[in-house]
C-alpha cells in the first residue's frame, strides 16, 4: 500500500521576466525546493518519466482495468515499470484523514511490455512525459516528493517533441509505502509533513484538488529572500 497527497503550484518558467520585475512574480516552484531541501537535508533528483496509460477492452474481465507503464528516462539506464493502483481504503476512519491510503502493485517489466499488454486486450489511452525533480528521504515515513510538470507528445514514443499540458502548472505529489500494520503511523508522518508546506501549497487526496494557495507568492517571496542566508 502507500499513502499519497496532491497539490499543484505555479511556475513561471521566465526567470528573466522574473528578475525584471521587482520579485514581484518568484519562482514559487523554485521556493519550494528550496523548502524542501531545507528540510530534508538531500539533494534533489532530476526525474524524466515517460507514461504510456493503458486501459483493458470490455472483452477483458468485467471490471475495467487501468495499468501505466513508466519509465523514469534521467536514469543512467532507464527501464520500464508497470505500475497499477487499486483501490482506496474505506470505512469511517479513511474519510477522516487528509491521506488516501490505496493498494498499489508494481512490477519491473522488459523492453517489449507495451506488446504484450496489447496482446492481452489493453489500449493505449494517453501517453505523457513528466519533467522535474523528486526529493527521497525518512521522517517517521520513507516519504517521496515529486514535483513535476506533464507534457504530452505529438506522437507516440516522442518525447523530445513534448509540450506542457498545463503550462505554468506543476503536479506535486507525496508518497510513502505503508501495510495494514503500519498507515496510520505512516498517514501522520505524511500529515506532519505537508504541514510545512502548506503556505506554499494545499495538498489533499488526489482528485480533490484545493487549487492554488493564497499565501503562495508571499510565502515564496520570503522563502527567495532567506535562502542563502539561514538554512531551515
Ligand atoms: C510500513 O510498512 C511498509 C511495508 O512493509 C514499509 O515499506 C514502510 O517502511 C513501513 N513504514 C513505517 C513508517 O514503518
Amino acid at each position: 500500500m502507500e499513502c499519497v497527497v496532491q497539490g499543484i503550484i505555479e511556475s513561471q518558467n521566465n526567470s528573466h521576466y522574473m528578475r525584471h520585475n521587482n520579485g514581484v512574480r518568484l519562482q514559487h516552484v523554485e521556493a519550494l525546493q528550496i523548502l524542501l531541501q531545507g528540510l530534508c537535508g538531500v539533494p534533489k533528483e532530476r526525474v524524466r518519466v515517460h507514461e504510456l496509460c493503458l486501459k483493458s477492452g470490455p472483452n477483458l474481465g468485467v471490471v475495467p482495468s487501468e495499468v501505466r507503464l513508466l519509465c523514469d528516462l534521467a536514469q543512467p539506464t532507464p527501464s520500464w515499470t508497470v505500475r497499477h493502483v487499486g483501490g482506496a481504503m474505506r470505512g469511517a476512519g479513511a474519510e477522516q484523514i487528509s491521506v488516501l491510503v490505496r493498494t498499489i502493485v508494481e512490477s519491473k517489466v522488459g523492453h517489449n511490455v507495451l506488446r504484450f499488454f496489447y496482446s492481452l486486450g489493453y489500449k493505449l489511452d494517453h501517453e505523457l512525459l513528466k519533467e522535474g525533480f523528486v526529493f527521497r528521504f525518512q521522517r517517521g515515513a520513507q516519504i517521496t516528493v515529486t514535483v513535476t510538470s506533464a507534457n504530452k507528445m505529438p506522437k507516440l514514443y516522442a518525447t523530445d517533441e513534448a509540450v506542457p499540458v498545463t503550462p505554468g502548472i506543476q503536479l506535486v505529489e507525496i508518497t510513502a509505502p505503508a501495510a495494514a500494520e503500519n498507515y496510520s503511523e505512516v498517514v501522520a508522518a505524511v500529515s506532519s509533513f505537508c504541514e510545512y508546506l502548506a503556505p506554499l501549497l494545499h495538498l489533499s487526496k488526489p482528485g480533490v484538488s484545493m487549487g492554488i494557495v493564497p499565501t503562495a507568492a508571499a510565502a515564496a517571496a520570503s522563502l527567495m529572500s532567506n535562502s542563502g542566508a539561514k538554512t531551515l
